[in-house]
C-alpha cells in the first residue's frame, strides 16, 4: 500500500518548497538510494559513490513489500545479472515515434517525479534489449511459491493466485525470470516489473467481492463483483485477427500494450518440466504402439533442449527406448545434463553414430544430447543409413525470426547476432535450414521412419518456407505428408475421449499433502477402472502407473504439483476426494487446473484440434465458449490467450484455476465446472464426427440427465459420390 507521507515526521520543506526527507523516514524505507540525500542515515558519498555508515536498514516484512505495490520512491537501478538466463535481444521493430510512445506507456506506472530518472534508463533498456522491462523494479525477495498463508490478504482464492504468479517466476521455474518469461522464449506472465507489482498488490487488497481484470499482462483493476465470480479474468494477446502476425506481437508487445501468454505462463498454471515430461511419456508410449514396436532398442531422434522440449530425453528414458536430442545452445545442454535428464552429450556426429549403433545392438534405454544442429543429425543418420523409429522435433517454430529455429551451418553466437542485425538474411537462413531439414526427414520415412509434428508448427513454418512437406493427395485436415501427433496419436487415443492434463498443486505447500494427494488420486482410479468400458483402459492404466510411480521421478521443480491424465468424471471424483480430505484436515487448500492443451480449451488447427475433420478446425468457438462457461461455473480464475505453442495468430486457448478449500460451495463449484470443461469439447469433437468422441458424449449423456447434446447423423459416403 503507497505509505501517506506526513510533513514533519517524513518530510520537511526547504526554504525554496522542496521535500526533505527525514533520517527516520530513510531507515523506515528500508534501503540507500544512493542519490545523497540531506538526511542519509547510511552515510552515502555523492564524490565517492560509496557508503560509509554501517546502519543495518530495517527491511520490509515479504508481506509489506507485497503491498507496497509500486514503490512511490525509487529502489536502486538493478544491475544486469549476466549468471541467469536472458531473453535475446527482440528485434528493432518501432519507429523514433513509437519509441517514444513505448516510453510514455511505461511511464505511466510511476508519479511524475521519477520520469526525469526512469526516461534514459527506460530508453536504454528499449535500445539494448527491445523491450522495457523495468529491471529497477524487480523485487529484492527470492521468488517462489510460498505456503499459501504467507500471503498477504484479505482473500484465500486471490492468496492462492499471488502464488501461482510467484511459482510461474521462480528461477527454478521460468526460463527468462529477469525478463518475466516463463517459458517457449516468449511465454510471459507480465511484460515488465510495474505490472507484477500492482497486481500482486490488488490480490493483497481485494475481498471475495471483486474481480481483478487483467489486459494482457497489465491489471486494469479491481472491479466490484460477487463471491461465486473469478477473482481474476485473464486475457493474453486478444488482436484484433489483421494485426495478429508474428511482427504485430513484436510491435505491440514493444509498445507495452499486450503480451504473448503462451498457455500457462500468461495464466500462472505453469508446474515446471513435470507436466510436459508426463505429456511427452504419453506422446512416445502411444506413438510406439501406433508403429507397432515396444520402445525398448529403437530409437526416437528430435531436437531441442529448451523450457517444453528439454522433457523428451526424460520422457523418452520413461517411455523406455533410446533418445538422440539435438541442441545448439551449450548453456542449456549443460542445464539438462547436470538435471540428468540427458545421461551422455555428444558433439561429434562420428562418435553419435557409433554410440547410437551400439545402444540398439545393447536395447539400451539411453538419452542422448548432440550438441548442434538437428540437421546435421538427420542428414549425417541418413548417410549412415542408421534406421530411425520414430522421429519429431521440437524447436521453437512458433517463434522462428527470434531465436526458436537455428539455422544450420551457422554458429550459435553468429546466429544470435544475425537475428538482431540482419533480420532478413537470417529469415533466409531459417527457410533454407527448414527446407534441408524436410529433404533429410523425407529420405529417412521413405526408409520407414515413422515423423510426427509434436505441435510446434514445424510443418507449417517448413510449408512456408517451401520445403517439401506437402501431401501429395490432400485431403481436408490432411494438408501435410505427415501427421500432427494430435492427429494420430493425442486426439484420437485421449482427447476425444476426454483425458486430458489435469493438474493439482497443494497451496500449503508442503511435500507431504502432495504425497498424500497421489494416494488419493491413485485410489479414485483404481476403483474406477474396475468399471471402466474397454475403451479407455488404455489410459486408465498408463495414469495409474504414472501416479504410481510419480514420486519416483522427482519430477516436482516449484510448487508441490503433480499431474496426470484424466476424464471429467475422473476429474471431478478426484477433486471431490481431496475436497472432502480437505475438510477433514488432512491436508491444506488444493488449487486446480489443467494444460489449456487439453480437450475443450484450445483451438488450434495444426494441433489440438487438428483431428477435427469438419472444416471447423478453423473456428475458435470452442476455447471461447470453455472460457466463458468455466468463469459461471465456478472458477477461481479463468484466461483465454491468442497464441501459445504454435505461435501468435495460429491458436485461441484458455484455461482455469480453481481453489478447494475443502467447503460445500467448493464441491458445487467443483462439479459444476469440471463436468462443462471436458463435456464441451467432446461434445464439438463429437459434432465432428469422431468416433471416441460419439462414444463419450453418449456416456455423459446417460450419467447426466440435464446433458442433451446435438448428436451428428452420418451419411452413406455411397450417396455423395
Ligand atoms: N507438443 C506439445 O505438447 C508442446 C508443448 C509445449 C510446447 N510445444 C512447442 O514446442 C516448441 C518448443 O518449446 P520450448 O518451450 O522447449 O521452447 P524453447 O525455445 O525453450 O526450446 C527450443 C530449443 O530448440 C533449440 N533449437 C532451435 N533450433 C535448433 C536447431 N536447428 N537444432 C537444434 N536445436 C535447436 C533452441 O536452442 C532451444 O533450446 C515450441 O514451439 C512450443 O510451442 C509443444
Amino acid at each position: 500500500m503507497k505509505k501517506v507521507l506526513i510533513e514533519g515526521e517524513d518530510y520537511y520543506l526547504s526554504d525554496r518548497g522542496f521535500r526533505v526527507f527525514t533520517e527516520k523516514y530513510l531507515l523506515d524505507r528500508g534501503y540507500c538510494c544512493m542519490s545523497g540525500c540531506k538526511h542519509c542515515p547510511y552515510g552515502f558519498n555523492k564524490l565517492v559513490d560509496q557508503i560509509r555508515k554501517k546502519v543495518k536498514p530495517r527491511t520490509m516484512t515479504f508481506q509489506e513489500e507485497i503491498l507496497q505495490g509500486i514503490p512511490s520512491q525509487l529502489p536502486p537501478s538493478a544491475l544486469y545479472d549476466a549468471t541467469i538466463n536472458h531473453a535475446p535481444k527482440r528485434k528493432e521493430i518501432l519507429t523514433d515515434e513509437e519509441k517514444t510512445l513505448a516510453l510514455r506507456n511505461a511511464l505511466r506506472y510511476f508519479e511524475p517525479q521519477h520520469h526525469a530518472t526512469l526516461i534514459p534508463e527506460f530508453k536504454e533498456e528499449l535500445e539494448k534489449y527491445g523491450r522495457i522491462y523495468m529491471y529497477r523494479f524487480r523485487p529484492k525477495y527470492r521468488m517462489y511459491a510460498r505456503d499459501i498463508n504467507e500471503y498477504p490478504g484479505k482473500s484465500l482464492q486471490a492468496k492462492a493466485i499471488q502464488m501461482m504468479i510467484q511459482n510461474n517466476l521462480d528461477y527454478a521455474v521460468a526460463q527468462h525470470p529477469h525478463e518475466l518469461i516463463t517459458y517457449g522464449g516468449n511465454g510471459a506472465v507480465f511484460s515488465n516489473w510495474a505490472q507484477y507489482l500492482l497486481t500482486m498488490k490488488y490480490l493483497a487488497e481485494m475481498t471475495d467481492e471483486q474481480t481483478l481484470v487483467m489486459y494482457s499482462g497489465h491489471p486494469m483493476g479491481l472491479f466490484p463483483s460477487h463471491k461465486n465470480a473469478p477473482r481474476v479474468v485473464v486475457t493474453n494477446g486478444m488482436m484484433i485477427p489483421n494485426y495478429s502476425k508474428p511482427d504485430d506481437w513484436e510491435k505491440f508487445n514493444a509498445l507495452g500494450v499486450t503480451q504473448y501468454g503462451q498457455m500457462t505462463a500468461g495464466s500462472y498454471m505453469y508446474i515446471g518440466p513435470q507436466g510436459i515430461v508426463h505429456g511427452t511419456t504419453i506422446t512416445v508410449l502411444n506413438g510406439f504402439r501406433k508403429i507397432g514396436k515396444e520402445p525398448k532398442g529403437n530409437l526416437f531422434v528430435t531436437s531441442g533442449l529448451g523450457g517444453m522440449s528439454g522433457a523428451q530425453p526424460k520422457a523418452g528414458t520413461i517411455a523406455g527406448c533410446i533418445t538422440v536430442c539435438a541442441e545448439v545452445n551449450p548453456k542449456i545442454t549443460k542445464i539438462r545434463h547436470n538435471q540428468g535428464w540427458i545421461h551422455e552429450v555428444i558433439e561429434d556426429l562420428d562418435q553419435l553414430v557409433n554410440r547410437v549403433r551400439k545402444a540398439q545392438e545393447r536395447k539400451e534405454v539411453v538419452s542422448i544430447a548432440y550438441l548442434g544442429n538437428v540437421v546435421d543429425v538427420w542428414e549425417k543418420f541418413d548417410q549412415e543409413n542408421l534406421h530411425i523409429d520414430l522421429g519429431s522435433d521440437q524447436t521453437s517454430l512458433h517463434n522462428p525470426w527470434a531465436g526458436g529455429y537455428y539455422p544450420v551451418g551457422i554458429s550459435f553466437e553468429e546466429s544470435n547476432k544475425m537475428m538482431a542485425d540482419q533480420p532478413e538474411l537470417f529469415k533466409e537462413k531459417v527457410q533454407e535450414t527448414l527446407r534441408r531439414h524436410a529433404a533429410a526427414i523425407n529420405k529417412h520415412t521413405a526408409k520407414g521412419t515413422y515423423f510426427f509434428d509434436y505441435g510446434n508448427a514445424f510443418l507449417l513454418e517448413a510449408s512456408r518456407a517451401g520445403a517439401d512437406v506437402m501431401n501429395p493427395t490432400p485431403t481436408l485436415g490432411r494438408e501435410f505428408k505427415y501427421p500432427s501427433y494430435v492427429q494420430d496419436i493425442m486426439g484420437p487415443m485421449c482427447f476425444d475421449y476426454g483425458f486430458g492434463p489435469f493438474r493439482w498443486v497443494c497451496a500449503s505447500n508442503n511435500p507431504e499433502d502432495l504425497q498424500k494427494t497421489d494416494d488419493i488420486a491413485c485410489a479414485v482410479l483404481e476403483e474406477m477402472i474396475k468399471t471402466s468400458p474397454e475403451e479407455i483402459q488404455q489410459q486408465m492404466k498408463d495414469n495409474i502407473q504414472w501416479i504410481r510411480g510419480a514420486q519416483e521421478n522427482k519430477l516436482v521443480v516449484g510448487s508441490q504439483a503433480r499431474i496426470l491424465y484424466a476424464d471429467a468424471e475422473g476429474r471431478m471424483k478426484i477433486a471431490k476426494a481431496f475436497n472432502d480430505a480437505i475438510n477433514d484436515g488432512k491436508i491444506g487448500p488444493v488449487v486446480l487446473g489443467r494444460d489449456h492443451h487439453d480437450v475443450s480449451g484450445t483451438d488450434s488447427p495444426y494441433r489440438e484440434t487438428s483431428n477435427i475433420y469438419d472444416g471447423s478446425r478453423f473456428t475458435a468457438d470452442m476455447a471461447i465458449h470453455n472460457v466463458i462457461g468455466d468463469s459461471f461455473r465456478g472458477a477461481t480464475w479463468v484466461s483465454i490467450h491468442n497464441g501459445g505453442g504454435v505461435g501468435w495468430g495460429e491458436v485461441i486457448n484458455g484455461g482455469f484455476g480453481m481453489l478447494l478449500d475443502g467447503t460445500n460451495e467448493a464441491e458445487q463449484r467443483l462439479k459444476s465446472m469440471l463436468f462443462w470443461d471436458v463435456n464441451n469439447g467432446i461434445s464439438r469433437r463429437s459434432w465432428a464426427r469422431n468416433e471416441g468422441a460419439v462414444f463419450a458424449i453418449k456416456r455423459a449423456m446417460e450419467a447426466e440427465p440435464l446433458l442433451k447434446v446435438t448428436l451428428p447423423n452420418i451419411v452413406d459416403d455411397n450417396l455423395l459420390k
